[in-house]
């Protein structure tokens, strides 16, 4: 996790152009934005409470790459990273909806990288356990007389009188190992290591997964009763046969969650979530006051919610409480109908970082097309692939494509990147169609087959308006 913080701005920069054309205005100040949180981990601990982050507005025409930046960038980063559309606060029903749900979102994001990283650490211990455990049952030992049975204590009994498992306390039935029985576990272990097993089946025991006994319900308090049941819940266990792969993989798991601490997990992950979470606030511009519907929740309420969580304040999630002070806020919209300064002035001054992100012209979508490693092109080039059928633009077809979707974004509404989606499915649409039944074709799209297939729909203005 560390070297994702250390990438200099530039290096951010790179790798968003490898998916992103242009917006290089957007690109630096998110670049900028991220390397900053790394140098205030630097600073003394008096200083580091005083840099509080700049968070960042991002402005543009639909269509432009605006959301597709932060997915980017969310992958790029390896931050706990949640994007939430503003307007869904906005919604009949969410009255008193909190916004701060995406704290806790963040929170759960922030667990995920904790856990898969603390997980991929005891991997190999885990691994190891579970084949001493497999050889186990592989080559049992001479079975003891059980030691008798104790009376149930109270709280045994309370589970049988619930109907639940009994807890298990020692799943390991007492049993003598001989020289020989532990001689022949020691070669099935070596056996299975080297995967010479992995189709054999065998018969194990596995903790099921509890039936929520609550039901359903997403609300906090429901979760918190939830998760407080399932640790108060003994694991039922019930025998399945498996292939012997499947098994280890079975019992690799189990054994990860004895080696892992949850309360260290939780504790990780909320200072990872405090320190370098990113929240991106998507459609922004969608709450503020201008053209209010009526029977939605007021805009202006919904800022005034979100207000608090970007100015700094304490959330509690069902892992404690966590401090929003440190997060990064990315909030994007078109701006079409309402500006900026529609916001309610204490949320705009909590973005002093305004980046444009531009029209795209027709060069650009050239590039779009076919530049970013999962440039439209590619997308379909590999999926009619799969069919063998091999398809390839000429320069000349690729850039008709972008000289059609310009036009039709100048004539009718302008969509930015999204027109070339329809213009690529509806050039492509026979194909698609056809492309099973031809195996081992391989076919050129030159200009005019691009002409052939648009030119009508181009030139009606009807069509035009419904088609692409
Ligand atoms: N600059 C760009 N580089 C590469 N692809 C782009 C770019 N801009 C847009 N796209 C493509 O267009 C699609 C739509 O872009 P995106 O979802 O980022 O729009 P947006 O700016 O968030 O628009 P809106 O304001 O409507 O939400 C993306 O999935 C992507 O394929
Ligand atoms: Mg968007």
């Amino acid at each position: 996790m560390k070297e994702q913080h250390n990438r200099t701005p530039r290096e951010i920069v790179k790798e968003l152009d490898r998916y992103i054309i242009g917006q290089d205005a957007a690109k630096k100040a998110i670049a900028v934005a991220l390397r900053n949180r790394y140098r205030r981990q630097q600073l003394d601990t008096d200083m580091q409470k005083e840099v509080t982050p700049k968070n960042i507005l991002m402005i543009g025409p639909t269509g432009v790459g605006k959301t597709e930046l932060a997915r980017r960038l969310a992958l790029l980063v390896e931050a706990p990273f949640v994007k939430v559309e503003a307007t869904k606060f906005t919604e009949v029903g969410y009255v008193g909806r909190d916004v701060e749900s995406m704290v806790r979102d963040l929170v759960e994001n922030a667990i995920q990288i904790v856990e898969k990283q603390k997980r991929g650490d005891v991997y190999t211990k885990a691994y190891e356990a579970a084949l001493q455990r497999l050889a186990k049952i592989m080559k049992p030992g001479i079975k003891k007389a059980k030691p008798k049975q104790e009376g149930m204590n109270d709280w045994q009994n309370m589970f049988k009188n619930l109907g639940m498992p009994l807890p298990e306390n020692q799943e390991e039935e007492t049993e003598d190992v001989t020289a020989e029985i532990a001689q022949s576990r020691a070669e099935i272990i070596e056996q299975l290591r080297k995967g010479l097993l992995n189709k054999r089946e065998v018969s194990i025991k596995v903790e099921e997964k509890q039936a929520n006994p609550l039901g359903g319900g997403n609300n906090e308090q429901m979760m918190m009763l939830q998760s407080a049941f399932e640790s108060m819940t003994p694991k039922k266990k019930t025998q399945r046969t498996l292939l012997v792969e499947d098994a280890i993989e079975v019992l690799v798991q189990e054994e990860t969650d004895k080696l892992v601490n949850k309360d260290d997990i939780s504790q990780e992950a909320l200072k990872l979530a405090e320190t370098n979470g990113i929240i991106f606030i998507d459609e922004i511009d969608k709450i503020t006051s201008k053209s209010q519907n009526t029977g939605e929740v007021s805009r202006e309420g919904v800022q005034r919610d979100i207000l608090p969580i970007v100015e700094g304040s304490q959330v509690s999630t069902k892992y404690g409480a966590i401090q929003t002070d440190h997060i990064l806020f990315i909030a994007s919209g078109a701006f079409h109908v309402s500006k900026p300064s529609d916001l309610i002035p204490e949320l705009q001054g909590r973005f002093p970082i305004r980046v444009e992100l531009n029209d795209l012209t027709e060069d650009d979508f050239v590039r779009i097309l076919t530049e970013p490693n999962n440039a439209m092109l590619k997308q379909y080039i590999a999926l009619l692939a799969t069919e063998d059928v091999n398809i390839t633009f000429t320069q000349e077809a690729i850039r008709k494509m972008a000289v059609i979707a310009t036009e039709v974004n100048q004539e009718n509404d302008n969509i930015g990147a999204r027109r070339l989606h329809t213009i690529m499915e509806k050039l492509l649409e026979d194909l698609l169609f056809e492309a099973s039944e031809i195996p081992g074709t391989d076919i050129t799209i030159t200009e005019h087959y691009v002409d052939e297939k648009l030119e009508k729909i181009v030139e009606n203005k009807d069509l035009r308006r419904y088609i692409l």
